[in-house]
C-alpha cells in the first residue's frame, strides 16, 4: 500500500533553518537508545532545576517489579519552570493568546500577567489549606483559568485533575471520588458554539453523589453570568478568593517523581483509570517534543485545537509550549461557530504559525467542500500537525492542500494519555513524509511490533505495537492502583509496555497505526471503553444486555453502534431508542451519544458465554460477507437475524 502513497520530502527552507536536519536526528535518535543516561541527562538542562539530577534512568517493566523512575534526585517545580524563569527576558512577550467563543472576545496575556495570576490563585488554594500532595479537580471551560489553575496547582505541589467539560455530573463524581479530591475549580457557564453549558450545574449534581464528601469546596469562575446555584459555605466566586491576594507566591522545591497530575482515561474494562503524572521527566519530555516535533522556534505562534481536559491540551497548550517560552493559543470554542471558516479565520487573526489539531476537525471541514476557507488565506503557517486517531491519506492531502496552501510539512503525531507526550512522529527538518503514517519514532521510543503470542516481527510487518523501554514522559502509575497499571501495560507481553494498538511497518521503517486492537474505540479522537457503554446501558430497566462496538465513520472516524437485548417485558420503539441515547449521553457525557441502536433478541456468543464481537462489528461495518468461523458459536443463527435487521444507517 505504501508504495502507492505520494511521498512529500523534506522542503530544504524548512531543514535548514530546523532544529533537526537528517543527521541529527538520526544522531541523536542513535545516542538516545544507546546511550539513555548522557542523552537525557544532557536533554535535563533544558529545564530549571532546584536541585540537577545525578540519577538519570532507574526504570523496570518486569511485570513483578514495574518501577519506572527518571531523575529521581532532582528537585523543580513545574510552574516556575513555565513562568518564572522567562519573566527576566519575556516578562512583556505573551504568553497566551486566548480566542473567545464569539470572534470578537480575545484576549493577549504576558507572561508576567500569566505568572502574576498563577501566583494570586496559589496563595488563594492556599488559603483554602490546599496543601502539598492534595488533589484539585479542574472543570472548568477553555479560558486562560483553566491553564492558571493548572500551574497553580503544581506552584503550590497540589496534583491537578482536569475532567473534560463535556463529562456528564456522574462521571465527574467518579473522578472526585477515586482521586479524593478536596476542591473543584469550575465556571458557572462555559459557552461553546455559541451555547451556554452549565458547568457549575453539573458540579452541584456531582457533589449528592454518595462518596463525594471529600470536597469540600467549589471555587467558581463568573464566565458569563448566568443563573446558578449557590451552597453558602462550600461555593467560593474565584475572583473573590483570588483579586486580593499577594501577586507573588515561592514555589514549592518537588521532587522530579512528586506527581504533577491524574488524568483519567479510559480503558477495555472497568472504571476510567486516573493516570499518575509526575513531575521532572514529563517536563523534560513535554517541552523537548514541543521544541523538536512542531520545530517551534522562538516568537512563533502555536495553536493547539485540543481542549485542556485531555491529555493534548496538557503537554500541548500549557505545558510544552509554556516551558519552551511560546506563545500558546487556546481557543474556547468549536471550529465551526459561527462559520465553518473559523479556524482560518483565528490563523489569520493572530498569524498562527503552528497549527495542531484532529482528523475528525479535518473531516468536518472537508465534508463542506473545497472552498470552506475561502475567508482566510491562511498564509502565517508553517507546520501543521495531526493527533488523536489515525488520518486517513485523502483527509492528509486535504490538510496539506486546503488549510496548509501545499506549503506546509504535516506532522502526524501518534501518542496517548498513557505516554505524557508524542512518541511517533516526524520531524519538520528531518523526515519525508508519507500521509496516514507516523513515519519514526521520536528520541528515546523504541517501538517494536508484537504478533498476538509475544514473538517480536522484523521487518515489513502487521503487528501488535508495544514500546520496549522506558521513557521520561511515561505515566508511573494508575493513582491508588499500581497493580491495574501492571495487569494493563505490562502483563499481555512480558516486560514491554502494550499500547492497545495496532500497527504496520514498512520497507522503510515508518510505522502506520491501524487502531485500538482492544476494546476501546475512538471517536472523534475521543477515547472510549465499550464496556463503559455498556454498563450504563444494562443499568436502564427495559435492558437485559447490551454489546458496543464502534464502526467506520466518515467523520468521527468511528462511531458507536450498540446491540441491545431487552427485557422480556419491555417493547422495542423509537422512543426507547431516543430514551437509550438520552441515558448514554446523560450518564456519561454527550460524547459517549449512540449513532446506530439495533435491537437484538439475543448477542452472539461461544459456548461458555462470551460475547463474539468481531462478529459485531463486522454486521456494523455492513461486511456481514466476511464473518469468518461461526461455528464455535453456541447458537449460529443469532448471526442471520442481526444481519437481517441490520440497523439502517
Ligand atoms: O489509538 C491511538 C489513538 O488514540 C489513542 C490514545 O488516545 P488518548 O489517550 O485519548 O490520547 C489521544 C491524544 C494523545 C491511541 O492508542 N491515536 C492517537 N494519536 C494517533 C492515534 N492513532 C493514529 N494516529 C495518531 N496520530
Amino acid at each position: 500500500m505504501s508504495e502507492q502513497q505520494n511521498i512529500y520530502p523534506v522542503r530544504d527552507a524548512i531543514a535548514a533553518k530546523a532544529w533537526a536536519d537528517k543527521e541529527k536526528y538520526q544522531a541523536m535518535y542513535k545516542q538516545s537508545v544507546d546511550d539513555p543516561d548522557t542523552f537525557w541527562g544532557e536533554q535535563a538542562k533544558r529545564i530549571d532545576w532546584v536541585k540537577f539530577p545525578t540519577k538519570i534512568k532507574h526504570t523496570s517493566f518486569d511485570p513483578h517489579n514495574v518501577d519506572i523512575r527518571w531523575f529521581e534526585d532532582g528537585t523543580l517545580n513545574a510552574s516556575a519552570n513555565c513562568l518564572d524563569r522567562h519573566l527576566e527576558k519575556r516578562g512583556d512577550q505573551t504568553a497566551i493568546i486566548w480566542e473567545g467563543d464569539d470572534p470578537n472576545d480575545s484576549a493577549h496575556i504576558s507572561y508576567r500577567e500569566l505568572y502574576e495570576r498563577t501566583c494570586q490563585l496559589a496563595n488563594a488554594l492556599k488559603a483554602q489549606g490546599v496543601k502539598k500532595g492534595d488533589v484539585v479537580t479542574l472543570y472548568m471551560p477553555m479560558i486562560p483559568e483553566a491553564a492558571v489553575a493548572m500551574l497553580a496547582c503544581a506552584r503550590i505541589g497540589a496534583v491537578h485533575s482536569v475532567v473534560f467539560g463535556g463529562f456528564s455530573p456522574d462521571a465527574l463524581a467518579q473522578r472526585i471520588i477515586g482521586a479524593n479530591s478536596k476542591l473543584v475549580i469550575t465556571a458557572d457557564e462555559s459557552v461553546r458554539g455559541g451555547k451556554q453549558v452549565p458547568l457549575k450545574d453539573n458540579v452541584d449534581a456531582a457533589l449528592t453523589r454518595d462518596g463525594t464528601e471529600v470536597c469540600q469546596k467549589v471555587l467558581v469562575v463568573k464566565r458569563t453570568g448566568g443563573e446558578i446555584e449557590w451552597k453558602e459555605g462550600r461555593d467560593l466566586w474565584y475572583h473573590e478568593q483570588v483579586d486580593s491576594q499577594p501577586t507573588d507566591c515561592a514555589a514549592e522545591e518537588m521532587n522530579a517523581e512528586d506527581p504533577l497530575f491524574i488524568l483519567y482515561t479510559s480503558g477495555s474494562t472497568g472504571a476510567p483509570k486516573g493516570l499518575k503524572h509526575t513531575t521532572g521527566g514529563y517536563m523534560v519530555y513535554a517541552s523537548l517534543t514541543h521544541q523538536y516535533v512542531f520545530d517551534y522556534q522562538d516568537g512563533e505562534v502555536y495553536w493547539c485545537t485540543a481542549d485542556v481536559g485531555w491529555v493534548t491540551g496538557h503537554s500541548y497548550i500549557v505545558y510544552g509550549p509554556l516551558a519552551n517560552g511560546g506563545t500558546t493559543l487556546m481557543f474556547e470554542g468549536v471550529p465551526s461557530y459561527p462559520t465553518h471558516g473559523r479556524m482560518g479565520e483565528i490563523v489569520d487573526k493572530h498569524k498562527v504559525n503552528i497549527l495542531y489539531t484532529a482528523p475528525t476537525a479535518i473531516r468536518a471541514l472537508m465534508a463542506h467542500g473545497e472552498n470552506v476557507m475561502d475567508s482566510s488565506k491562511r498564509d502565517s503557517l508553517r507546520i501543521l500537525g495531526s493527533v488523536g486517531e489515525p488520518i486517513n491519506p485523502e483527509a492528509w492531502e486535504w490538510y496539506y492542500r486546503v488549510i496548509g496552501n501545499s506549503n506546509c510539512p504535516i506532522v502526524d503525531t501518534w501518542w496517548q494519555t498513557e505516554n505524557g507526550g508524542i512518541m511517533i512522529a516526524p520531524l519538520p527538518g528531518a523526515t519525508d513524509l508519507k500521509p496516514g503514517s507516523a513515519t519514526l519514532p521520536f528520541f528515546g521510543v523504541q517501538p517494536a511490533l508484537y504478533d498476538s503470542e509475544g514473538n517480536a516481527l522484523e521487518g515489513a510487518v502487521d503487528g501488535n505495537l508495544v514500546i520496549t523501554d522506558s521513557w521520561p514522559g511515561q505515566a508511573r502509575s494508575i493513582w491508588g492502583d499500581h497493580e491495574r497499571f501492571t495487569q494493563t501495560y505490562f502483563s499481555t507481553y512480558q516486560g514491554v509496555y502494550f499500547t492497545g494498538d495496532g500497527c504496520r511497518r514498512d520497507e522503510d521503517g515508518y510505522y502506520w497505526i491501524t487502531g485500538r486492537v482492544d476494546d476501546v474505540i475512538n471517536v472523534s479522537g475521543h477515547r472510549m471503553g465499550t464496556a463503559e457503554i455498556e454498563s450504563s446501558l444494562v443499568a436502564h430497566d427495559a435492558v437485559a444486555e447490551a454489546a458496543v462496538v464502534g464502526f467506520p465513520h466518515d467523520i468521527k472516524g468511528q462511531g458507536i453502534y450498540i446491540y441491545v437485548t431487552l427485557n422480556d417485558d419491555a417493547e422495542p420503539s423509537d422512543e426507547l431508542k431516543k430514551e437509550l441515547t438520552q441515558w448514554v449521553r446523560k450518564d456519561i457525557g454527550p460524547i459517549a451519544s449512540p449513532d446506530v441502536i439495533q435491537w437484538a433478541p439475543s448477542l452472539p456468543k461461544t459456548r461458555s458465554g462470551k460475547i463474539m464481537r468481531r462478529i459485531l462489528r463486522k454486521i456494523a461495518a455492513n461486511e456481514c460477507d466476511g464473518l469468518g468461523d461461526t461455528s464455535t458459536l453456541a447458537d449460529p443463527s443469532v448471526v442471520d437475524e442481526l444481519i437481517e435487521h441490520r440497523a439502517n444507517r
